[in-house]
């Protein structure tokens, strides 16, 4: 028990009910999260499903963050512009066939508006910095020009500026041609030619206006995109919320699971705190598919931000809230299934040494060499020297109790509490169909 912190926490009571081994977090509270103005969240909404801010007009941030996939989108790396249709039935467009997939799954959205956000990405390239410009690190040549409420909004202008995400390939459209000669910021650059894109519109140009927003600029964009995604997917009333806050959430086998959880599997070493997650980076040797990150498909993920050799191969703790629709999981979706990953965590090089490819889910039609780093004997070495996560040796019934907690995380109603989705944005571009019920 020499985890137990009690003094952090006032509901005592929680401890001796429930002999839990860790420190459990307090209970959430309205007050954890930025609050935001209906019509800036309504204006955030429409923006984030509109096609519009993609250089091609062909893909939005709903495609691969999408409600009804758990906002994300089912797959364990995304086909992103140059795709048609939403998760699994994503396809490829001949015409404009992507060149490569997407490097990393793409993460889902909720609870990004709570205060504790600050850090972004797998490897945490954009967060929090007093030192930066507005007091938030970006990546180079994509300095923030005017300030932002968050890490979020700071984020939500880069998808933008990614030509296999959302801007397209040169020679296709200004943005595109744009970002490459690396025009980025200023007048004429890639966020100014959206701004303008978006002012042009008259509906969104009197929206921003009567939010006191007389020409819009990229990071109006991104605080309204912030504000949506903010509001719209706050997922706090699962069944370990209730617990938390004292009422009858959770079932014996959820609460032995818990015990588990925050003691003897350790896992809130690392996943600790209100969502799960230290906002950290840990190295835990996930198998390494799809392009990566560099000419030999490796990602070494925050040491390719530091340049640290300690960071190599370290990736940021997701959170592990609404955990069970949010698959596939791992920074590359390496595992489609959950119980997969947990196990993976239970002994790593095993996971590592012994993974089976078939475990992820990857858009068939698209001309690729996944395995690239995982066929490369040396690289896989080097992700397995760099696992820092001990063994846990748990018995079948232990490993059962962790998954029936991890399902205790879900909050059901998550994203069905707000607007939902738009009927029709105001660029009147078509939205992407909503994946069938699963
Ligand atoms: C083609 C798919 C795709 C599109 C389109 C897309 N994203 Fe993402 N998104 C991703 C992937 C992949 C990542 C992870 C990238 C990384 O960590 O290196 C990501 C990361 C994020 C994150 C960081 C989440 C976290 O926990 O760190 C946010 C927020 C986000 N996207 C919002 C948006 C917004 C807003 C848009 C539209 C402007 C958008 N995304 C468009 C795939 C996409
Ligand atoms: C040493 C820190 C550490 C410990 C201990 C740890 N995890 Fe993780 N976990 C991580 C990191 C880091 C990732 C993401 C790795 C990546 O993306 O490459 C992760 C990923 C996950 C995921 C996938 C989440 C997603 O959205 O993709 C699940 C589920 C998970 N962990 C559950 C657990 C459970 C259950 C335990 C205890 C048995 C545990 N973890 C212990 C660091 C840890």
């Amino acid at each position: 028990m020499k985890s137990f912190k009690l003094g952090v926490f006032g509901a005592s009571l929680l401890y001796s009910a429930a002999a839990v081994a860790g420190p459990l977090p307090a209970p959430i509270e309205d007050a954890d999260f930025h609050q935001f103005p209906p019509e800036l969240v309504e204006l955030g909404r429409d923006l984030f499903f509109d096609p519009i801010l993609s250089g091609n007009k062909n893909i939005a941030c709903a495609t691969c963050h999408h409600p009804s996939l758990g906002t994300s989108d089912a797959m364990s790396l995304s086909v992103g512009e140059g795709g048609v249709g939403l998760g699994e039935s994503r396809r490829v467009d001949m015409g404009n066939a992507p060149k490569a997939r997407i490097p990393r799954n793409a993460p889902a959205l909720f609870n990004l508006g709570a205060k504790e956000y600050t850090v972004m990405f797998h490897d945490g390239r954009t967060a929090k910095d007093r030192h930066a410009m507005f007091g938030i690190r970006m990546p180079e040549g994509r300095t923030l020009e005017r300030p932002v409420v968050s890490a979020l909004a700071a984020q939500n202008i880069l998808p933008i500026l990614s030509p296999d995400e959302m801007s397209g390939h040169p020679g296709e459209n200004d943005v595109a041609d744009a970002v490459a000669a690396e025009r980025i910021m200023g007048d004429g650059g890639a966020w100014d030619l959206l701004a303008q894109r978006i002012d042009s519109i008259t509906e969104y140009q009197q929206r921003f206006d009567a939010l006191g927003t007389s020409e819009i600029h990229i990071t109006d964009i991104g605080t309204a995109l912030s504000a949506f995604i903010g509001s719209e997917f706050r997922a706090t009333d699962s069944p370990f919320d209730r617990y938390l806050r004292g009422e009858d959430g959770m079932s014996e086998e959820q609460l032995a699971g818990m015990d588990l959880f925050y003691g003897k599997a350790r896992c809130s070493t690392c996943h600790s705190g209100a969502f799960q997650t230290d906002h950290n980076f840990h190295a835990i040797g996930l198998p390494q598919i799809g392009p990566g990150k560099d000419d030999y498909a490796s990602d070494a993920g925050r040491g390719m931000i530091t340049g640290e050799p300690e960071d190599m191969y370290r990736f940021r703790t997701p959170t592990l809230r609404n955990i069970s629709m949010t698959g596939p999981y791992g920074h590359n979706g390496a595992y489609a299934n959950l119980e997969d990953i947990v196990r993976h965590h239970l002994d790593a090089v095993k996971g590592l040494a012994s993974y089976d490819r078939s475990k992820a889910v990857l858009a068939k039609d698209m001309t690729a060499d996944d395995w690239k780093a995982m066929d490369d004997f040396d690289e896989v070495m080097r992700i397995a020297e760099a696992i820092e996560i001990s063994d846990v040796a748990l018995v079948e019934d232990e490993i059962a109790k962790i998954m029936s907690f991890l399902g205790a995380l879900t909050d059901k109603d998550a994203g069905k509490r707000g607007l939902g989705t738009p009927n029709s944005v105001p660029s009147g571009l078509p939205l992407d169909a909503a994946a069938p019920p699963s």
